[in-house]
């Protein structure tokens, strides 16, 4: 075949419309800081990330996922939920200087003092006792101008928690992209250093997806539908193509997936060492997802792909 007829017949193509580029933002920053084990990652300060979000609405990216650092942890994670919170205070000023859509992870873990993602009652994460802290945090979230609320908690009832409280609050049209199917993976290690959300002790197991199961994550995503989310999400996303594309032919709901922080570590360290085309191994990664079934791409490379869809 002729390089024109291949690009006829080729039946999957990304675009920038796909992307979600995820932020960090930290309260007790001034200057951006970068993260050694995601190179090219920034974790912002509040005066810093208009400028970022706006570089992304330049390149057509449509939307952003903001993760908050507090400066003041304590039990509860009680900076979640406070209306001049880092997350709420960077919601308001991008929602300010752009009009890109703007999507709030909802998790405790970034907020607690012991680095897990809910209340803790012997030691072990309070399930409901969680869920009524993630109804205040998305009203606040929502308050300051969030289109989207995404809970990555893993919590039994979230989505119907939020759902019910947004929908009292008045925010109907607040949407919710849920991490229906959210594995316990070796690959957010780099996460947890920009967001300094490692926990302390123990593991996130008691909530996460064992990696061997399938039919589970089927699961998972049933009951967010059953409560109401807008959108599900696969989390991580190389490691769980096949959980993406089984997730596409079984429901039809707009599906996102996460290109997580491991994912694209692996790539920067490979390309860095010369032993892969860094570039090449993006695109390639990014078309596989898409490929997959994923609607929307939630990926570190948004504007590294974005800039080499455009050809700039
Ligand atoms: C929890 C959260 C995590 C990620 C997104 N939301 C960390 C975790 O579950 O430990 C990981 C994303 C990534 O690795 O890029 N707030």
């Amino acid at each position: 075949m002729s390089p024109a007829v291949r690009d006829m017949v080729r039946e999957t193509e990304l675009s920038v419309r796909d992307l979600i580029y995820p932020m960090f933002v930290d309260e007790t920053l001034h200057q951006p800081r970068a993260v050694p084990s995601m190179p090219g990652v920034m974790v912002h300060s509040i005066s810093g990330v208009a400028a970022e979000a706006r570089k992304a609405e330049r390149l057509g990216i449509p939307a952003v996922l903001l993760f908050g650092v507090p400066e003041h942890k304590d039990d509860e994670g009680s900076e979640a939920w406070n209306k001049n919170g880092i997350v709420q205070r960077a919601v308001r000023i991008i929602k300010k200087e752009t009009d890109l859509a703007v999507i709030t992870d909802l998790c405790l873990c970034e907020y607690t003092s012991h680095g897990h993602c809910g209340i803790l009652r012997d030691g072990v994460v309070d399930n409901d006792q969680t869920l009524e802290r993630y109804a205040l945090t998305a009203v606040s979230q929502a308050d300051a101008g969030a289109d989207m609320i995404a809970p990555s908690g893993m919590m039994d009832g979230q989505v119907a928690a939020i759902r019910e409280a947004l929908d009292d609050a008045g925010y109907e049209n607040v949407a919710i992209m849920s991490y229906s199917a959210k594995y316990g993976s070796a690959f957010y290690g780099p996460f947890r250093d920009a967001a300094g959300s490692a926990p302390r002790s123990g593991d996130r197991r008691s909530h996460q997806m064992d990696p061997g199961n399938r039919r589970e994550a089927m699961r998972e995503m049933r009951a967010d539908i059953e409560e109401g989310a807008d959108i599900l999400m696969v989390k991580p996303a190389i490691p769980c193509l096949d959980i993406i594309r089984e997730a596409r032919d079984a429901f039809d709901l707009p599906l996102a997936a996460y290109n997580v922080s491991g994912e694209y570590a692996m790539i920067k360290a490979a390309a860095a060492n010369g032993w892969l085309d860094g570039e090449k191994a993006m695109m390639e990664s990014l078309l596989a997802i898409k490929r997959a079934g994923a609607d929307i791409i939630i990926t570190y490379f948004a504007m590294q792909a974005a800039r080499r869809l455009r050809g700039d």
